[in-house]
C-alpha cells in the first residue's frame, strides 16, 4: 500500500511532469534501479534502439515482437516500459490488471502518428471484403480497427496466413507493405505512412560507403525505402539483423535502421565492424527522437513513483487486443520465440 507521502508526491509529479523533477546526481541510478525492480516486483522491458546505459539495466532486451511476447508471459506486478508509446499500450492490452509505466509520455512514433484511427476508419469502410493488417507501430484504437496485428519479424507469416482470395488493407508502413507486395507476391492495398528516422537514409552516402569497403554486408530494415532495399544483402527486424550479424561469416556491416541495435551487436561480435547507415542531413537523424526521450533518470522516476501509468479505456483493451491475440497465435504456430 502507498504512504501517504507517496501519494503526495505522486500527485506532484503527475501534476508537474517528469521533466522539473530533480535526480540527486550522488545517486547510482543503476543500483536504485535494481533495487526498485526487486523491492516492487517490475519488470524492465527494453527495445534495441534505447540508450545503451538503459539496454544493460534491462530485464529483456528486444524488438517488438519479442517485447509483446515478454509483455504477454511475464507474471510481474508492474511492467516499466523503456520503448514508445504504442509498445507500452500492447503491453497493458495484454496485462490489464498490470501496472505499466513509460518513463516518458510523449515518447510517440513518426509511423503510429501517420495514421489516426477516425481517418483510418473512413478509408477503411471504402473496402468492407478486405481483411485489415496493422503494423503494430499503430496506437491502440487503431488496433481496434484491425483485424491481425503484424512486427516486422512476422509481417510475411501473417499476411501468409490469409487466405489468397482475401483483399487486404496495410496500415501504417507503406514500406514495410510494399517490400511484403514485392517479396511474396500478394497485391495489398497499404496505407500512406512511414517511419521518419528509416525514411531519412542517403542512398549517395550508403553507396560510397559500400564502394569504400566491398567487403562490408549492408543489412537494411524493412522500414527503409524501397531504393535503399534495393541494394541490401540481407532485410529485416532487428532481432533478425542482430541475429544475421552473429551468424554471417562477414567482419563488417553497413547498418541501415536506428543505431541503437549496434551496441548489442557489438556486443555479441567483438571483432566485427558495424557502420551505421548515413542520414541524408548531416543531423542524427538516424536515430529516434522518441525513443531517445528515455533517460536512466525518467527510469528511475517512473519506477519509484509508479508513474506515468498507461490508461487505456476498457472498450480499447477489449477490442484491440483480438488482433495482438491473433498475432502471438500465428507467431507462436510459426515458431518465433523471444
Ligand atoms: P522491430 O522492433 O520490429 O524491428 O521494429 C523496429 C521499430 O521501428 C520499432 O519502433
Ligand atoms: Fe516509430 Fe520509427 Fe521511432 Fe520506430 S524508429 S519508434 S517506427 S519513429
Amino acid at each position: 500500500m502507498m504512504n501517504t507521502a507517496m501519494e503526495i508526491a505522486k500527485e506532484n509529479l503527475e501534476h508537474k511532469g517528469f521533466l522539473d523533477i530533480e535526480v540527486d546526481p550522488s545517486l547510482d541510478l543503476v543500483e536504485e534501479i535494481n533495487k526498485l525492480k526487486k523491492e516492487k516486483n517490475a519488470i524492465l522491458l527494453a527495445h534495441y534502439y534505447q540508450e545503451s546505459e538503459i539496454q544493460d539495466v534491462a530485464d529483456y532486451i528486444g524488438d517488438s515482437l519479442g517485447l509483446a511476447q515478454k509483455a504477454e508471459s511475464t507474471d510481474v506486478d508492474i511492467i516499466v516500459f523503456a520503448g514508445v508509446h504504442f509498445m507500452a499500450e500492447t503491453a497493458k492490452m495484454l496485462n490489464p490488471n498490470k501496472k505499466v509505466v513509460l518513463p516518458d509520455l510523449k515518447a510517440g512514433c513518426s509511423l503510429s502518428d501517420s495514421c489516426p484511427a477516425p481517418l483510418f476508419k473512413m478509408f477503411k469502410e471504402k473496402y468492407p471484403d478486405h481483411v485489415v493488417v496493422s503494423y503494430i507501430n499503430c496506437t491502440a484504437e487503431l488496433k481496434t480497427l484491425t483485424d491481425i496485428c503484424c512486427t516486422s519479424s512476422n509481417a510475411e507469416a501473417v499476411v501468409n496466413s490469409i487466405p489468397a482470395d482475401k483483399g487486404i488493407i496495410f496500415a501504417p508502413d507503406k514500406n514495410l507493405g510494399g517490400y511484403l507486395q514485392k517479396k511474396i507476391g500478394r497485391d495489398m492495398i497499404l496505407w500512406n505512412g512511414s517511419c521518419m528516422v528509416h525514411e531519412i537514409f542517403s542512398n549517395e552516402k550508403i553507396t560510397k560507403l559500400m564502394v569504400r569497403h566491398p567487403e562490408a554486408k549492408f543489412i537494411a530494415h524493412p522500414e527503409c525505402e524501397d531504393h535503399i532495399l534495393e541494394k541490401a544483402d540481407f532485410i529485416g527486424s532487428t532481432s533478425q539483423l542482430l541475429k544475421y550479424t552473429k551468424e554471417n561469416e562477414a567482419t563488417s556491416f553497413i547498418v541501415a535502421t536506428e543505431p541503437g541495435i549496434i551496441y548489442q551487436m557489438e556486443k555479441a561480435s567483438p571483432d566485427k565492424t558495424f557502420i551505421p547507415a548515413p542520414p541524408s542531413t548531416n543531423c542524427a537523424c538516424n536515430e529516434c527522437p522518441h525513443m531517445k526521450l528515455n533517460t536512466l533518470e525518467k527510469l528511475y522516476l517512473s519506477l519509484k513513483y509508479e508513474l506515468p501509468e498507461v490508461q487505456l479505456e476498457p472498450w480499447v483493451i477489449e477490442q484491440g487486443k483480438v488482433c495482438i491475440d491473433r498475432m502471438l497465435d500465428i507467431s507462436r504456430k510459426a515458431g518465433f520465440k523471444m
